[in-house]
Parts: C-alpha cells; structure tokens; sequence
C-alpha cells in the first residue's frame, strides 16, 4: 500500500535539490504533487522528470499575490491541497560586521515570511475544506545554534522552528499536522554554492569546505536528498497524526535535541 495514496502535495523549492527528491518520493508514494519554484523553466524540468503525477506551479514566495495564485493553480489542477513542504529558502553568510540590510531582508522574506504566508494560504485552505492536513517546515541544524559567519540564515531558520511550534500548536485544533525536518550538510547545487562562499570567505581550495564538514558528520559522510524522504514521508503520513509542533533532525548524528 502506497503512504500517500490518494493526497495532493504542494512543495515550494521543488525544481532541484531536496525538494525534487521529496516531490519525486511523493508521486513513488502514490501523490499528485504540485512542483513550485521562482525557477518556472526547471520546475517544468522536475515535473516532466516525474512524469504525469506532477505539475509545475509558477511561485515565488516573497510575494503574497504569487502564494495565493499557487495555491489556487494548484487546488484548480488537484482538486485539493493536503500536503504542504514549505521547502524554498535561500543562503546568505556574512561576517556580523558586513550584513547588510538587503541580504537579511531577502533571506527573512525567502526563509520566514515565504514560510509563514505560504503556510497561512495552506492553513486557510485546510481549514475551509475541513479534514485537516499536514503541513512540513524546512529548518536546519543552523537554526540549533549560530555560526560565526551565518547570522542571518541561522537566525531564519531558529524563526522557522519557533513558526512551526506556534503553528502547530494554533493548527492542530483543526487537524493540521505542522511539523519541520532539520537536515544537517546535504550534499547538492546548494552545497555547491555555500562551498563557494566559504571559499571566498575564509581563503579555502575548492571542495575543501565540503570536506570539513563531513568529516564533522558522525555519520561519516555529508547527507543527500534521498536521506530526507523518509522523514518527509512519514510526516505527511497518517502515521504522524498525533505528531504536533515537533522538529526532527535529520543529519547523521550532528545534533541532538
Ligand atoms: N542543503 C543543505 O545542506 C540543507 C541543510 C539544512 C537545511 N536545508 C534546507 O532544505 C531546503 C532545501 O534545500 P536545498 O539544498 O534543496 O536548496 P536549493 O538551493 O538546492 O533549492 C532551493 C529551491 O528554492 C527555490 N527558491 C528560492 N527562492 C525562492 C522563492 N522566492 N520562491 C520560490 N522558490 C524559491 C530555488 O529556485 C531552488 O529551486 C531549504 O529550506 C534549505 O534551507 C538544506
């Protein structure tokens, strides 16, 4: 029996990286998943590779009218929405003394109002149609505690565990699950660039960013996308039902809480 039989899934972030995976192991699982990105052309890419269980939505989370067009495109092509990964962010690192206003700005607008307004246009879909649903954050260990040089991204994803305890405890009075993954370094198009970042920051060869943080992995190896989907699976599952507010790491043994 397929875990997702049946739901509708709409996933932010999903043209590569780990929200393709998850958009890919939804539809193995039986889902018709919405693939949205700001990236039209490779969401359209993803949702092609996927094949007919999957449609590409056009969005872009930092803009209200774009959340709500999504959510009605997709409800239009589904039918209806019971899955949502809040899966879209954005990386910025910076020393403290050289943030500026416009990166804090796009990250918490990408990071923490794409989270919450795209979560409230969900919510308040789920909550007319009634039958509640599931609703999955994206944080990160960094939001488990601060980095030197990555203020601002750590700071957006500790909001989006704190959004994801508040919402879920608001939410779950109608039967909306909200719950976060916290994956620790996967390996990927992201990585490659937070690699480059570090590689102007701190003076490193390329790769060798990469190489110090798996060698920091307990588990022996940096994550890939295909580790999350189990997590994100179950949560989106019924199995999770009495699941409320929690944020699970995901991340080889990096943290513990
Ligand atoms: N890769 C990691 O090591 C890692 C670690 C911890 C947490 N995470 C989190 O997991 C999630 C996915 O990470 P990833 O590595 O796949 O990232 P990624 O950069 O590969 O993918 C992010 C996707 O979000 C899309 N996006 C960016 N801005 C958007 C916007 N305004 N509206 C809609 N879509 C937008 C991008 O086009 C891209 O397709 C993110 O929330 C990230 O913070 C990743």
């Amino acid at each position: 029996m397929k875990r997702l039989a049946g739901k509708n899934a709409l996933i932010t972030g999903a043209a590569r990286g780990i929200g393709f995976a998850f958009a890919q192991a939804y539809a193995r699982e039986g889902a018709q998943v919405a693939v949205a990105d700001i990236d039209r052309a490779g969401a359209d890419r993803a949702a092609e590779a996927i094949g007919p269980a999957a449609v590409a939505v056009a969005m872009d989370v930092t803009d209200q009218a774009s959340i709500d067009a999504a959510v009605d495109t997709t409800v239009d092509r589904l039918g209806r929405i019971d899955i949502l990964i809040n899966n879209a962010a954005v990386f910025t690192a910076a020393p403290v003394a050289e943030i500026t206003r416009a990166d804090y700005r796009h990250a918490f607008d990408v990071n923490v109002a794409g989270t919450l307004f795209t979560l409230q246009a969900v919510a308040r879909h789920m909550i007319a149609r009634g039958g509640g649903g599931k609703i999955i954050n994206m944080a990160s260990q960094a939001g488990r505690r601060g980095e030197p040089l990555v203020a601002v991204y750590c700071a957006s994803k500790a909001a989006v565990i704190s959004l994801t305890q508040s919402a879920g405890l608001n939410l779950i009075a109608h039967g909306i699950n909200v719950n976060a993954i916290s994956p620790g370094v996967v390996d990927g198009a992201h990585w490659d660039g937070v690699d480059a970042v570090f590689a102007a920051l701190e003076g490193k060869a390329p790769g060798q960013k990469k190489q110090e943080v798996a060698a920091g992995v307990p588990h022996g190896r940096m994550g890939r996308a295909e580790d999350l989907v189990g997590m994100a699976v179950f949560l989106a599952s019924t199995e999770a039902d009495y699941i409320v507010a929690q944020t699970y790491n995901v991340d080889g043994g990096q943290w513990m809480s």
